[in-house]
């Protein structure tokens, strides 16, 4: 058989395998085990395989990876995984997904791969409609909000030493202004990393105060603004991630317009309360941001991975972006370079699944889910209020809901973890562990697609459970 025809059969042969597999897989989402069922010596010998000498049927070794990687998936697709702000790769996007590794299309200059420049052109139309975000910002496909806001804040960066006349192309970083990043003291763990890629250090932070619910305070940001000299780059947060709580974004934007600062939110999962006319109010005056930058993974159920770095000027943003080389032709008029909005050459067409998303659930289907899910977290929160021993230590207005065991300190804190362990070793529902305002908390994090009411009550059942384990 010539080349042609055995690449065929032989693929043919693999995709006919994953196909019937990953149905099987999704055919028992509600029943999936939300939490990975193996030890990771047990894992590491089930993939710990000589590298063969020789090739072998493409088919065998994908049932084989089925087989070795079963007993470590995450059920973070299934209903039943709270444990961090996951989302559950909806079918539409998992389908096109499947399409966009079979045509293998390399999104970097328009020219590489037209249909995917021109489905991420019309994604971002779909995206900043549905966001309600300035309709002329662009967008960059990233892998994830981490890398999103990496991008923003690279733009940020560019743009406030743009703007205070220094050449950062000529003189490079180690020769510029000092650029201080003023940011609430409960900002995201992956914004101090991308500072920290960035080159920013502690002494270029300016934190404010965050009340009782992490949001930032106004009134500190305005007390230490006029304090601040030279370019400054706010960094404001939609959705923290252990209470859902938004900072107050107008007060924020009037203060970064009067002192001549970017602003930038991480948005990576509250951001889409702005499309649920129900939560729209959380995240008033986001609008009014620089940049943003929020997950398609994680509430809009996109596979893994996919984010958003949007920007309001495009112009700020393709000069901090672009790629040059003579090697790389230039975009039809009225078209762009999807490479020149993030920071790989080269990447994954992620705005296939986006588009088919989309167009799958339309906007009352988005609407649906973010206020479903929100509804799901207060149901919690109702379903636990009768017991004097569980805390809910937020104002439940996301689909986050902290709770706390227990007494405040030590002995709260070991019941608390108690908690977290019964409830994933009964592993009906997954739920992780956090510290906050000084307290071990465990935290639900409803952002799956297929979770509805029913298995809050669950979730519920386990904790109670698990709670009368640990303090009979
Ligand atoms: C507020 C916030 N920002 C950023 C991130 C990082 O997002 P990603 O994991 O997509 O990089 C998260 C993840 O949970 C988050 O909650």
């Amino acid at each position: 058989m010539d080349r042609i025809a055995c690449h065929a059969e032989e693929t043919f042969a693999a995709m006919d395998a994953a196909h019937r597999l990953a149905k099987e897989f999704r055919a028992r989402l509600d029943s999936l085990p939300p939490r990975a069922m193996i030890d990771h010596q047990s894992l590491l010998a089930a993939f710990n395989r000589p590298l063969p000498e020789h090739p072998r049927p493409a088919a065998e070794v994908i049932e084989e990876l089925a087989a070795a990687a079963a007993p470590g998936l995450t059920g973070n697709a299934g209903p039943n995984f709270f444990g961090w702000v996951q989302g559950g790769s909806h079918g539409a996007g998992v389908a096109a997904d499947w399409l966009t590794s079979a045509w293998g299309q390399n999104v970097g200059p328009y020219r590489t791969a037209p249909a995917a420049a021109v489905a991420e052109m019309v994604s971002t139309g779909y995206l900043l409609d549905l966001l309600d975000l300035p309709r002329g910002a662009s967008i960059g496909f990233a892998s994830g909000a981490t890398t999103a806001s990496l991008i923003c804040l690279i733009v940020a960066r560019d743009a406030s030493l743009k703007r205070a006349r220094f050449d950062l192309a000529a003189h490079g970083i180690f020769a510029a202004p000092p650029v201080t990043i003023v940011l609430g003291a409960d900002a995201h763990s992956t914004i101090y990393a991308a500072l920290r890629y960035l080159g920013f250090g502690e002494a270029n932070l300016a934190r404010i105060n965050v009340d009782g619910e992490g949001r930032m305070e106004a009134r500190d940001l305005a007390a230490q603004l006029p304090r601040i000299t030279g370019p400054k780059i706010i960094v404001a947060q939609a959705g923290h991630i252990n209470s859902g709580a938004f900072d107050p974004f107008t007060e924020i934007a009037d203060l970064a317009a009067a002192h001549d600062a970017w602003l930038h939110i991480d948005g990576a999962f509250g951001l889409w309360a702005r499309a649920a006319p129900t939560l729209r109010a959380l995240a008033k005056g986001a609008d009014r941001a620089d940049s943003w930058s929020v997950d398609g993974h994680k509430w809009l159920q996109t596979p893994y991975d996919c984010a958003f770095a949007v920007v309001k000027d495009p112009a700020a943003h393709e000069a901090s972006m672009r790629i040059a080389a003579s090697y790389l032709d230039p975009p039809p008029e009225g078209a762009h370079d999807p490479t020149a909005r993030v920071i790989e050459l080269s990447r994954r067409a992620r705005a296939f699944p986006v588009w088919a998303l989309l167009q799958t659930l339309g906007r009352s289907g988005v609407v649906e889910m973010i206020e479903r899910h929100a509804a799901c977290a207060r149901h919690l929160a109702y379903l636990l209020r009768d017991d004097p021993r569980i805390h809910v230590l937020n104002d439940v207005v996301l689909n986050q809901v902290a709770l706390a065991f227990g007494p405040a300190g030590e002995e709260g804190d070991r019941l608390t973890a108690d908690v977290i362990a019964g409830v994933q070793a009964e592993n009906a529902s997954y739920v992780g562990g956090a510290v906050w305002k000084g307290r071990r908390i465990l935290r639900v994090s409803v952002s799956s697609n297929l979770t509805e009411k029913r298995h809050m009550e669950t979730l519920a059942g386990s904790i109670r459970r698990a709670l009368d384990r640990a303090a009979p």
